[in-house]
């Protein structure tokens, strides 16, 4: 099995940016862990971050064909893109959003997700650890995997 992981704006930032609400751990801090969980379950795991949404949208339509599965986090873009959720549906590979904060309960504007209705599966506000759980669920399923 092989799994894109798409990273939006501001994710390189991790550890320096907000640490109260993102946590101290930095990016690399971030991709070590998916890495090695990947390596775990024996998948195949490719990790991309773009500041760019018209990067991300091309990133997604590269991998028609080629991945299995796509766990994003879009970042900011989640609460204003259309392009990424259009992409996720035109190359028609299962994606699970993830959101390392619990966005329900933060500003309003960050309770509208676009990219969800693209979406089998949303993990938000697990932190670091919402990344395994997503590729647990492409790799599992819902039983395992547990949709939320
Ligand atoms: C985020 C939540 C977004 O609202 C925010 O713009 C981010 C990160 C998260 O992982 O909690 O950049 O997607």
């Amino acid at each position: 099995m092989k799994i894109l992981v798409i990273n939006g704006p501001n994710l390189n930032m991790l550890g320096i940016r907000e640490p109260d609400i993102y946590g101290k751990e930095d990016y690399n801090a971030l991709c070590g862990m998916i890495n090695a969980h990947c390596r775990r379950l024996g998948i195949e795991v490719e990790i991309f971050q773009s500041n760019h949404e018209g990067e991300i949208v091309d990133k997604i339509q590269s991998a028609y064909k080629k991945f299995d599965g796509i766990v994003i986090n879009p970042a900011a873009y989640t609460h204003t893109s259309v392009a990424i959720p259009d992409a996720i549906k035109a190359v028609g590979i299962p994606a699970v959003e993830v959101h390392i904060s619990d966005v329900s309960r933060r500003e309003p504007y960050r309770r509208v997700s676009y990219v969800r209705e693209a979406c089998v599966g949303s993990v938000v506000g697990e932190g670091f650890g919402g990344y395994t759980r997503a590729i647990d669920l492409l790799a599992f399923g819902e039983k395992e995997g547990g949709r939320l």
